[in-house]
């Protein structure tokens, strides 16, 4: 008998490495008033990508902004465990890194739930899928990264459908086995009209930020975001 999927209601994460960076603040307001789950936050380093965003700092004073959507904290950085707590603190509600960015894996999926927040993994296109072999029971969410990290606006790479496919699998026989549920996000060139094949190979939990922030009515993109993803095939709560 096929395991049944156990595909969550979809989340839809605006990443706001495409917002205003003059104007963060009334950015997060605006996509939260517009519909936005949780609130995608790419923090680069110029060292695990060759780029510079927004540390701890800038997390915290943009938080009360979010309302009760969550900080969705994606890290690009390199060490990842001196961040952890000052992203706890500064309001996160969910940590993902890069496997291959720490020195412990296990150790620091264990750092981010001591410091009270969920846990995420994320895997680079070219990144194989055995890191998540022996981690699954500290897992929250995995995350795809359907573009090199580094930059909003590129386009989505289509050998990501196979690898989600493949992690979906995993997941839900994961979940037939010991009852907990894991997310499975997406992350990069996701627009309304190839999330509906994103979210069929398996993921449930779709970042977009240029997708969003470059186009004129935010709501409306939201709405056809969800509503491409919802489209897709039943989710089992
Ligand atoms: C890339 C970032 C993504 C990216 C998404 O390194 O992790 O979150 O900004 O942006 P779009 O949706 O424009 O690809
Ligand atoms: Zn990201």
């Amino acid at each position: 008998m096929p395991v049944p999927s156990r595909r969550q209601p979809a989340v839809i994460a605006p990443s706001i490495l495409s917002a205003n960076f003059a104007r963060l603040g009334d950015d997060i307001a605006r996509v939260v008033a517009a519909g936005a789950d949780w609130i995608h936050f790419d923090v680069m380093d110029n060292h695990y990508v060759p780029n510079l965003t927004f540390g701890p700092m800038v997390c915290e004073a943009l938080k009360p902004y979010a309302g009760v959507a969550m900080m969705d904290v994606h890290l690009m950085v390199e060490s990842v465990d001196a961040l952890v707590p000052a992203f706890a603190k500064a309001g996160a509600g969910l940590i993902s890194f890069h496997p291959e960015a720490s020195r412990h894996v296990d150790r620091t999926l264990a750092l981010i739930h001591d410091n009270g927040c969920q846990a995420g993994l994320v895997f680079n296109p070219a990144t194989p899928l055995h890191w998540l072999d022996h981690v699954l029971d500290k897992l929250d969410l995995v995350m795809l990264m359907s573009v090199n990290p580094g930059f909003g606006g590129q386009s989505f790479i289509p050998a990501t459908l196979p690898k989600l496919a493949a992690v979906r699998q995993q997941l839900d026989a994961y979940s037939a086995r010991t009852g907990r549920v894991i997310r499975l996000e997406v992350d990069g060139g996701i627009k309304p009209d190839n999330i509906g094949a994103i979210a069929a190979a398996g993921a449930d939990t779709f970042v977009a930020g240029s997708a969003v922030f470059g186009s004129p009515d935010w709501a409306a993109t939201i709405a056809a975001l969800r509503a491409g993803a919802g489209a897709a095939s039943p989710t089992v709560a």
